[in-house]
């Protein structure tokens, strides 16, 4: 992946986390999906009163990029911070990007810092995904 583009997702993510509407949990995550063609797409966590209508910052994202006709994902990069470390992506997420392309790359990014900490392939994370 070009690292321009990299650098670029990584600041918005962590940027974008500002927004995330976490008034429950108070769990802040910024995501930002990326195209082949090298475009971005952000998304925040969005919490509700009814806590399983919550939708996560990453499926957030991946939805912003298919409502924008752009399904040609590559990789994802997740801002966010417990104690002190980045997070992996939830188990549901982890299936929703799947079934996209199951050998994207996830990029999870320190939001305290500012940088990577670690780069996976979803396939690493989430093997043998539900397809039909
Ligand atoms: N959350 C995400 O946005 N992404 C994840 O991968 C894990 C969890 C959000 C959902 C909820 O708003 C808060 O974090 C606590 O679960």
């Amino acid at each position: 992946m070009d690292d321009l583009i990299l650098k670029k997702a990584v600041k918005r993510a962590v940027e974008i986390r500002k927004n995330a509407h976490a008034p429950y949990s108070g769990f802040k995550v910024g995501s930002v999906i990326i195209t082949e063609s090298g475009q971005m797409y952000d998304g925040v966590n969005v919490e509700n009163s009814s806590f399983g209508a919550t939708v996560c910052a990453e499926r957030t994202a991946l939805f912003n990029a298919v409502t924008n006709g752009d399904k040609t994902i590559i990789a994802i990069v997740i801002a966010s911070v417990l104690d002190g470390k980045a997070v992996f992506p939830c188990g549901i997420c982890r299936q929703v990007l799947a079934d996209f392309n199951p050998g994207m790359e996830i990029v999870l990014v320190n939001a305290d810092n500012g940088e990577i900490e670690k780069r996976v392939l979803l396939s690493e994370l989430f093997p043998d995904n539900f397809k039909i």
